[in-house]
């Protein structure tokens, strides 16, 4: 049976379906580092930080979906490089999340494809994406669309709660 997966811009009606979303990202990128939440993800409350982002022009927010169902999201923004690059700007996806269960069907790939359109429509020519070091799920994903690694973020904590814990196999827990 066909499937139709697809991309549409999201808007402040699918700000339910986007926070759902985001919370299962914090879920799996907290087993990799617990520095996502904090430093990585969205300022909370996240509702208004999602409808902060659709009210700004330099970001974009994309839902996928199969059959018309949402069950993705990706987040890029566009920043400009340093003073001495006047006028360039890079496109960040600063997040990209499919359902465990609708994964590796092309959600994630057809969301990704269509924010660089997007933003190769308002003259962006480079482009970031932002990884935890050792998630080779994200890392293999990126590299399919012709993204490869230029930095990678060391950190140390002082207070000891800042260590690293890739977990090879991320399991949501199960609902009840
Ligand atoms: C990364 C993620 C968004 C990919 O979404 P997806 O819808 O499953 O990806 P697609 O089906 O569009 O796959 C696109 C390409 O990515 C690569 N890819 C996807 N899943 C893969 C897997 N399990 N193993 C290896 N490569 C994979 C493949 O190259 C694939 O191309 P192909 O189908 O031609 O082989 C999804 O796995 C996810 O949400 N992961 C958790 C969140 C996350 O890590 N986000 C990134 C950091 S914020």
């Amino acid at each position: 049976m066909d499937i139709s997966v697809t991309a549409r811009p999201a808007d402040t009606a699918d700000v339910v379906f986007l926070v759902d979303l985001y919370r299962k990202l914090e879920a799996e990128m907290v087993a990799i580092h617990p520095m996502w939440p904090r430093a990585d993800g969205l300022d909370e409350p996240v509702e208004e930080s999602f409808l902060a982002c659709l009210d700004d022009a330099g970001t974009r927010v994309y839902l996928g979906e199969i059959d018309g169902y949402p069950l993705g999201f990706i987040l890029g923004r566009s920043r400009p490089l340093l003073a001495h690059e006047a006028g360039v700007r890079v496109a960040a996806i600063r997040m990209v999340f499919v359902e465990q269960d609708a994964r590796g069907v092309g959600v994630g790939e057809v969301m990704r494809d269509t924010l660089l359109e997007d933003f190769r429509g308002t003259g962006h020519q480079l482009f970031d994406a932002h990884v935890l070091p050792g998630h080779r799920l994200a890392k293999n994903f990126f590299e399919a669309g012709g993204f490869a690694a230029r930095s990678i973020v060391m950190h140390h904590s002082d207070l000891g709660d800042g260590g690293r814990r890739i977990r090879a196999h991320y399991r949501p827990t199960v609902e009840s």
